[in-house]
């Protein structure tokens, strides 16, 4: 007769032991609250209104200027395209120092998602401002249209990622606030 060798089972606490997460493990996890706030409200939360709504009007003004064929909407998505970028920067450069001073928020790795996210969506942000330099009204039919509605997207999807970030994961909220 073949014998079976026995087979040792692990014992409940050594399970628990295996499945502990090394990133939750960290002695910081849980410190999420944001540093670089006023009155702890977070300034990137702040900020990331004005390239959101300034992306989104420069989309509206491409639009119109197809439409009418007005000069004025032209130079209206020129300035919106730039100040939709140079808000992104001064939102990015607050959530970037938020990112790397806040361990349970650097520990995350939908931080890290987010920040690449921001950093495509800046990118694309200067292309469309700095294609119009050379020639704002020329600029909007095709390309600047197109980059428009490339911005409007990602934004889209950067926002709703950075809602992620508050809404499910509570990264820069308080924990210490009273009701
Ligand atoms: C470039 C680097 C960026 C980094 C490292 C970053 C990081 C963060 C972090 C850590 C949060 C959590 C809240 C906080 O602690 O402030 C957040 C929230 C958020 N981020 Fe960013 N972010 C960046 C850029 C952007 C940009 C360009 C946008 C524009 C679409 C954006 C949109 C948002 C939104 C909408 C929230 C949620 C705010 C709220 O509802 O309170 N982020 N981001």
């Amino acid at each position: 007769m073949v014998s079976v060798p026995e087979v040792s089972r692990p014992e409940t606490s050594d399970v628990d032991e295996i499945r502990v997460d090394p990133i939750a493990a960290q002695p910081h996890f849980h410190r999420t609250e944001s540093r670089i706030a006023v009155a702890g409200h977070p300034i990137h939360a702040m900020l990331v209104a004005f390239p959101i709504a300034l992306t989104m009007c420069t989309l509206g003004a491409d639009g119109f200027y197809w439409w009418t064929g007005d000069g004025f909407w032209a130079r209206a998505a020129l300035w919106s395209s730039g100040m939709a970028f140079l808000f992104g920067v001064a939102a990015g450069l607050a959530g970037t120092v938020e990112l790397l001073l806040v361990p349970g928020i650097r520990a995350r790795a939908a931080s890290w998602t987010h920040f690449v996210l921001a950093v495509m969506l800046l990118s694309i942000l200067g292309a469309n401002w700095g294609y119009r330099l050379t020639g704002y009204e020329q600029a909007v039919l095709p390309w600047g249209l197109l980059l428009s509605v490339l911005a409007a997207g990602f934004t889209g999807v950067t926002g709703w990622h950075g809602g992620k970030l508050v809404f499910d994961y509570h990264l820069g909220t308080s924990s210490t606030g009273k009701a």
